[in-house]
């Protein structure tokens, strides 16, 4: 019985390390994520034809303290940490789980989800909404962790 169980047990070791390998690296968005960023870089173009999204001003603005918002929240990453590969904590001290879809695949995978969580964090940090091209450019960084 004994021998059964350690067996079992074993393929765990290799499989965390393959994870942590998986989140260090860029990954290749999924069609859900893509299809989110899609929707929001079309709503940017409404406001500002031939905008084009960068993963680089939205990693810029996500890791940025504008501290503009709430006394206890001055970055995104006040909750959401610097390592997108890893669980936050939010302010009540529960965890969110990883920002990352290379290690939560479902993450940023539904537009309203992320439409909402936008609504309510971006005045938490930035005192005001995020505009369409914020959020595109924040999606653009987060869908390629
Ligand atoms: C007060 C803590 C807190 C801060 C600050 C915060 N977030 Fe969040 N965020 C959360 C929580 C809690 C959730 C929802 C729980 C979850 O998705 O695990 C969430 C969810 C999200 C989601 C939805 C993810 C998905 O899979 O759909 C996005 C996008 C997001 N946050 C972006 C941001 C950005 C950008 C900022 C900075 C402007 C920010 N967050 C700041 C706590 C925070």
């Amino acid at each position: 019985m004994a021998l059964v169980v350690s067996r079992l047990a074993q393929p765990a070791v290799p499989l965390l390390f393959a994870a942590a390998l998986v989140s260090a690296a860029q990954a290749e968005p999924g069609p859900a994520q893509r299809a989110v960023l899609a929707q929001q870089v079309e709503a940017a173009r409404a406001v500002a034809p031939g905008f084009a999204p960068s993963a680089e001003r939205g990693r810029t603005l996500f890791m940025s303290s504008p501290a503009a918002g709430k006394p206890d929240t001055p970055s995104c990453t006040s909750c959401h940490t610097t390592n997108l590969s890893r669980a936050g904590q939010s302010r009540a001290g529960k965890a969110i789980e990883p920002m990352a879809p290379s290690v939560v695949p479902t993450r940023l995978s539904d537009s309203a989800t992320v439409e909402k969580w936008f609504r309510r964090n971006c005045p938490d940090v930035l005192g005001r909404d995020c505009s369409v091209a914020e959020k595109a450019d924040l999606l653009a960084f987060l869908i390629g962790l």
